[in-house]
C-alpha cells in the first residue's frame, strides 16, 4: 500500500537513481572536457556520458509518468502555501532543464560532421535524426554548455533547499524522499 504521508516508493527510487547518474554525468562531461587528454581515453569518456545521458531522458520521461500517475505527499502544514508553490515550480524547472539540456546534447552530436552513434543497452544505436552541419552542431554545443550551467545552479539551489529545510527548519521535506 502506498503511505500518502510519504512520496511513492517508485518516485522515490527513481529521483535518488536520477540524481546519482545526473551527477555523475555532470562529473563525466565536466572531466572529459577539461581534464583529460589522452585521445583514447577521451573518446571512451564521450561515448560513455552520451550513451548516459539519453539513459537519464528514459529514467526522466518514467519519472514524469509516474509523477502524473501517483500522489504527491500531503502537504507539510509547517510549510506557507506561497513556498510550496515555489518548489513545485522549480521541480518543473528541473525537468524542463533537464530535458532541454539531453535534447541540446543529442542533437549536437546528430548534426556533427563526425557524427558518431550513440551506444544505447543491448547492441543498440541511436539514430542520428538530423543532417549534419557544423554551424548548427557549435550552436547546439554552446546551448549544451549553457543548459548545464543552469541546471548546475538550479541544483545547488534544489541541495541546499533540501539541507535547509532538514537542518534550519527541521522539517519533514527530506525524510518524505528518502529512498528506503
Ligand atoms: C543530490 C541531492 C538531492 C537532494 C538532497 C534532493 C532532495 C529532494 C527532496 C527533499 C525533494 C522533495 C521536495 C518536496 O517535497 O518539495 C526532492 C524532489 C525533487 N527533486 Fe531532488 N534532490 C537532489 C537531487 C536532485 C536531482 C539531481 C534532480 C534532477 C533534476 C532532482 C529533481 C527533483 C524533482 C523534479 C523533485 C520533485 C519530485 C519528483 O518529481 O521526483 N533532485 N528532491
Ligand atoms: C543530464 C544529462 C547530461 C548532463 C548533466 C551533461 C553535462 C555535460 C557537461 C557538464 C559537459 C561539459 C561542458 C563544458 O565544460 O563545456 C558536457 C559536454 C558534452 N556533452 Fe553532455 N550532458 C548530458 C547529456 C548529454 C547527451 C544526451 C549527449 C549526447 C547524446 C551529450 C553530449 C555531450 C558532448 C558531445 C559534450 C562535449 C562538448 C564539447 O566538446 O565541448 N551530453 N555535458
Amino acid at each position: 500500500m502506498s503511505d500518502p504521508s510519504r512520496w511513492p516508493r517508485s518516485i522515490r527510487l527513481l529521483h535518488w537513481l536520477g540524481a546519482a547518474a545526473i551527477l555523475f554525468a555532470f562529473a563525466l562531461g565536466f572531466a572529459m572536457v577539461n581534464l583529460v587528454d589522452d585521445p583514447g581515453e577521451r573518446f571512451e569518456l564521450y561515448q560513455a556520458h552520451k550513451s548516459l545521458g539519453l539513459l537519464i531522458l528514459a529514467l526522466t520521461a518514467a519519472r514524469l509518468a509516474l509523477r502524473f500517475a501517483r500522489a504527491a505527499p500531503k502537504p507539510i502544514v509547517t510549510i506557507a502555501n506561497w513556498r510550496r508553490r515555489g518548489a513545485g515550480t522549480m521541480h518543473i524547472v528541473l525537468y524542463v532543464l533537464t530535458i532541454a539540456l539531453i535534447l541540446a546534447g543529442y542533437a549536437m552530436v546528430s548534426t556533427s560532421t563526425l557524427p558518431l552513434p550513440v551506444a544505447l543497452p543491448f547492441g543498440f544505436t541511436a539514430p542520428n535524426l538530423f543532417a549534419p552541419d557544423e554551424a548548427v552542431s557549435e550552436r547546439l554545443k554552446q546551448a549544451h554548455h549553457v543548459l548545464a550551467a543552469a541546471l548546475a545552479l538550479g541544483l545547488a539551489g534544489h541541495i541546499a533547499a533540501a539541507i535547509k529545510h532538514h537542518f534550519v527548519d527541521r522539517d519533514e521535506t527530506l525524510r518524505l524522499m528518502k529512498p528506503f
